[in-house]
């Protein structure tokens, strides 16, 4: 790293209920799961901690319940030091929970509640604004009310602090709030939400990262999961190759690659290989259960970053037929 980013996430946290299952209840029916994990998640947090794992300072600017997790999850950050100073319990309400069934093949399907996540407000930003005016980045999801979105990216570009959306749930916005964004980052589904097109292919990905670039949008990199990253600017479309894993749990990967990539990048990190180094981050976390707990810390991450071969892009960055996973 060549240096220190300090990185602000304002954005959610919740507590993950996971249920491992080979098969899902029909309506009407009981059935035994397999296993059963409580952890700490939420997008926003989920990416504090990845950035903090990578090397970053980092702060979150959250809500959360006064309920049992609601103290907890401050503990949590401040245990991997993350300053919560801009952490508060909003009373009367509960905290965000998520209950997330994993099957076999490690696919996730989440219902989030998003309780005090809900309450978190453009004034909260306000109150954080010299915390937000020193940072290299802030990074944003989208479990928290949307003006308070719309509020901080204002924030970001009138006083030119780089700012990364991932606008994960998937739903519409306003191109015209988001274009405050440096980069946005979705993934197939979210990408879809975002700009009314089918994202199945390689090729969908492509033409949906146009109609958002020529919608305004500044930059754009579509995650693909098991098909590595595209990253697309007034400068071109390139397609960054993904690290080939057999996953456990893919649930918070999209917030490992989002957490690592604003660490990479604010620490100097060309761009390709930002992109490239938050792909592998993003595989390593799915070889374990859970969110946070299947981030791997700096030095594993470096260790297994020696262990690949980089850069395996094709020259110019255009845009190639669906790349064969590099093996580890
Ligand atoms: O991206 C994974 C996260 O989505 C989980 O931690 C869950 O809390 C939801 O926010």
């Amino acid at each position: 790293m060549n240096r220190q980013p300090h990185i602000v996430v304002v954005g959610s946290a919740n507590v993950d209920l996971t249920t491992f299952t080979d098969h899902f209840p029909r309506p009407g029916e009981t059935i035994f799961g397999r296993e059963f994990h409580l952890g700490f998640g939420g997008k926003g947090a989920n990416q504090a901690v990845a950035a903090r794992l990578c090397g970053a300072r980092v702060s979150m600017v959250a809500r959360v319940g006064d309920d049992l997790f609601g103290p907890a999850t401050i503990e949590n950050f401040t245990a991997r030091g993350i300053d919560a100073s801009h952490v508060w319990i909003t009373p009367g309400v509960s905290s965000g929970v998520a209950p997330i069934f994993v099957d076999s093949s490690g696919q996730n399907r989440i219902l989030v509640v998003k309780g005090a996540n809900d309450r978190l407000s453009p004034s909260d930003v306000e109150g954080a604004s010299d915390l937000l005016r020193g940072a290299d980045c802030i990074v944003l999801q989208l479990e928290i009310p949307i003006e308070t979105v719309y509020h901080t990216l204002r924030f970001a570009r009138a006083h030119g602090i780089r700012a990364i959306l991932n606008p994960a749930p998937g739903q519409a916005l306003d191109l015209a709030e988001v274009s405050n964004a440096d980069y946005v980052i979705p993934n197939e589904t979210e990408a879809e939400a975002l700009s009314g097109m089918p994202v199945r292919t390689l090729d969908d990905a492509r033409n949906c990262a146009s109609k958002l670039l020529a919608g305004g949008l500044r930059r754009v990199i579509v995650t693909l999961g098991a098909n590595g990253a595209l990253c697309a600017g007034a400068d071109g479309v390139r397609h960054i190759p993904p690290f080939a894993v057999e996953p456990v749990d893919t649930t918070g990967a999209g917030d490992a690659f989002i957490g690592s990539l604003a660490c990479f990048l604010a620490s100097g990190c060309a761009e390709a290989e930002a992109i490239a180094r938050a792909n592998l981050y993003a595989a390593l976390s799915t070889l374990a259960v859970g969110t946070q707990k299947s981030f791997v810390a700096l030095e594993r991450f470096e260790a297994e970053w020696r262990a690949v071969t980089y850069p395996p892009s094709p020259p110019g960055g255009g845009f190639p037929a669906p790349a064969e996973p590099k093996s580890r």
